[in-house]
């Protein structure tokens, strides 16, 4: 089955996209060994006690790390059950659910720390997803967007860099939802991050009359 990707204006047909059956299986277990996401978690800054969420788990790799710092709970929302029965096995207290960025089912306000890695140009509708992210993120968090980039790209992962108009199409969306954005290059990851500085008072939301 296809995903609809914003940056594709159509369909993406790839195991990777949407992992299914054998094919999304095997994509699965070569991204856990070429993903590397260590780099990501100074960018996170998750602190004792923190609620997290990942979007986009894929087959774990990020989750395993998750567990390994002082939050207090980890969730997680996929589109594929193929990747949520990959990822259960690397982070068993994880609580992970087949959901997507644009509709995570998740109460409003739940996390500290919201992270989407390499999957924010396979979204459908990047405004949706990042209101959805917005939705979920309390005041006082923070959003994590990374997508294969940084100084030093992989070979692979220099055939699915984005273009600086499609990097600045994410930083404008983000600077409409969230407040403060920031880009960084790390080695293998361009990302952005975006703070929450109180709800109904960024530029996302409409204020309040009278
Ligand atoms: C290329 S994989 C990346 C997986 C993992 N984050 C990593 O870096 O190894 C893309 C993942 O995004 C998921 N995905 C596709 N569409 C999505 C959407 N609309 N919202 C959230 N995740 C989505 C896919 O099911 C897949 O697991």
């Amino acid at each position: 089955m296809g995903n609809t990707s914003w940056v594709r204006g159509g369909p993406v047909d790839s195991p990777f996209a949407l992992p299914t059956g054998l094919l999304g299986h095997l994509a699965g277990l070569f991204m856990l060994l070429t993903n590397r996401q260590a780099e990501l978690l100074p960018c996170l800054g998750i602190r004792p006690g923190e609620q997290v969420l990942e979007v986009g788990y894929g087959p774990g790799g990020l989750l395993r790390l998750l567990g390994r710092t002082p939050a207090a709970r980890v969730c997680g929302v996929d589109p594929s059950p193929e990747m949520r029965s990959q990822a259960t096995r690397r982070a068993k207290e994880a609580d992970l659910r087949v959901g997507t960025a644009e509709d995570t089912g998740f109460p409003g306000e739940s996390f500290d720390c919201v992270v989407a890695v390499n999957n924010v140009a396979l979204w459908p509708d990047l405004d949706a997803g990042l209101r959805e992210l917005r939705r979920v993120t309390r005041p006082g968090g923070r959003v994590v967007i990374a997508w294969h980039g940084g100084a030093s790209p992989s070979l692979i992962a220099r055939h699915l860099l984005l273009s600086e108009d499609e990097l600045d199409r994410i930083r404008r969306a983000l600077e409409e939802t969230f407040d403060e954005v920031e880009r960084k290059e790390l080695k293998s990851l361009t990302v952005f991050r975006a703070r929450v500085i109180a709800h109904g008072d960024g530029p996302g939301v409409p204020r309040a009359s009278g």
